[in-house]
């Protein structure tokens, strides 16, 4: 076997949307960390377009998206249906992903559009959830504000918005990884936009990714609840043949640039909203995961807390980052439509050889 694994280190094509080069993740050459400070609208602008907008384009796009907010009503009828099933809110979220690629007006859908309905839905699934009637968009408010004020039903304050803003910014792309690469593989076959956006949700929903952010908050749960020692809970995982969820990342190995940001956010809003016990197990936890492995947590180790003060269930927490996410994964399906080359690697057989099948002769050699 002289092949990476996995794909590990393998660049298997060239994109001008973000880069993990050196450890420094960039969107279209602009650090995250200077990023984070921008608002999402200009961010998306930036991911789609490669390049800032205008203050003009700026109010355009923020109008558009926010116009766009809307689901039509054969989706609310369905999504009332399937939303109140027990499945995990990322299968729900699946389902949904694919039922919005299905109503009548869909075949001429462009990526404003899709942002905005996959928005809408995620806070529809929540709120319907929740045994909480659905909130009309605000046409006054911007993305983000109305994102939060369809889940919660009361409109955010500045501070919450930014910083809101700024944990969607940080998750919303991240070159080829899992789900992106997923959604490029199938943009490739130019299958429609809603197919490839299911096939990443799927992709993200695992605990290797995605998924992993709701580990993360059962984790310091449990340490909480059973008042164990940081120490010995990871001793005892490793003993089981765990891995400790948040921790570790393929591209960064001396730490993710966006968990640095994150816990300062995290550190600000525990205190804030009584969870100050959850953030000092995880600095404890990651303080030992660093001294003992040498591995850094990553980025979702502190989103798991974040969405945790913000009085999320820990089941939604892999859906609130697709909702981060979707403007990438928007991005990376049109980039590679535009520079198409059909995505199909090839495979070392390891299999048996040299089998012969035998044609059966009478009916009598099948029983
Ligand atoms: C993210 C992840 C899949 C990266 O995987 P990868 O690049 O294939 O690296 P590996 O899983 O091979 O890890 C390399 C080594 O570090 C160890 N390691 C990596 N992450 C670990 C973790 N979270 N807990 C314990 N050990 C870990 C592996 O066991 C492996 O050790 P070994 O060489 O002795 O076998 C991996 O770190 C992981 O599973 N993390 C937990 C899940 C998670 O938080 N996912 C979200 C990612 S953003």
């Amino acid at each position: 076997m002289d092949y990476p694994r996995g794909l590990a280190g393998v660049v298997v094509d060239q994109t001008k949307i973000s880069s993990t080069a050196g450890a420094h993740l960039t969107y279209a050459g602009y650090p995250i960390e200077e990023l984070s400070e921008a608002s999402f609208e200009e961010v998306v602008f930036l991911l789609w377009n490669t390049r800032l907008p205008n203050e003009q384009e700026l109010y355009d796009f923020r109008a558009d998206l926010v116009s766009k907010m809307v689901l039509p009503a054969e989706t609310i009828r369905l999504l009332l249906y399937i939303a109140k099933e027990p499945q995990h809110p990322m299968s729900i979220l699946r389902t949904t992903t694919s039922l919005l690629g299905t109503t009548n007006d869909v075949e001429h859908d462009e990526p404003p559009k899709i942002l905005a309905k996959m928005l809408t839905a995620i806070a529809a699934i929540l709120r319907i959830r929740d045994n909480e009637p659905l909130i009309a968009v605000d046409p006054n408010l911007n993305v983000v504000e109305n994102f939060l004020y369809m889940i919660k039903g009361k409109r955010p304050d500045r501070k919450l918005t930014k910083m809101f803003s700024s944990v969607m910014i940080l998750q919303a792309d991240h070159e080829f990884n899992a789900s992106t690469f997923t959604a490029r593989v199938v943009a490739s076959t130019f299958a429609d936009y809603y197919s490839c956006l299911t096939a990443a949700v799927s992709a993200l929903k695992g605990p290797l990714h995605g998924g992993a952010n709701e580990r993360v908050f059962e984790m310091i749960e449990e340490i909480e609840k059973e008042q164990i020692d940081p120490k010995d809970f990871v001793e005892l995982q490793l003993k089981k043949k765990r891995k400790i969820m948040g921790f570790g990342h393929r591209i960064y190995k001396n730490g993710d640039p966006r968990a640095f940001i994150l816990e300062e956010i995290a550190a600000e809003l525990a205190p804030e909203t009584g969870n100050k016990q959850y953030l000092k197990i995880q600095q404890a936890l990651a303080k030992y995961m660093l001294e003992r492995f040498g591995l850094h947590p990553n980025v979702d180790y502190y989103t798991a807390l974040i969405y945790h003060c913000l009085g999320l269930d820990k089941s939604v927490f892999t859906m609130i980052f697709a909702t981060c996410r979707t403007a990438g994964w928007l991005a990376h399906i049109m980039e590679q439509r535009r520079e198409n080359c059909l995505i199909r690697p090839n495979s070392e057989y390891v299999g048996p050889t040299n089998q012969h099948y035998l044609r059966k002769e009478s009916e009598e050699d099948y029983k």
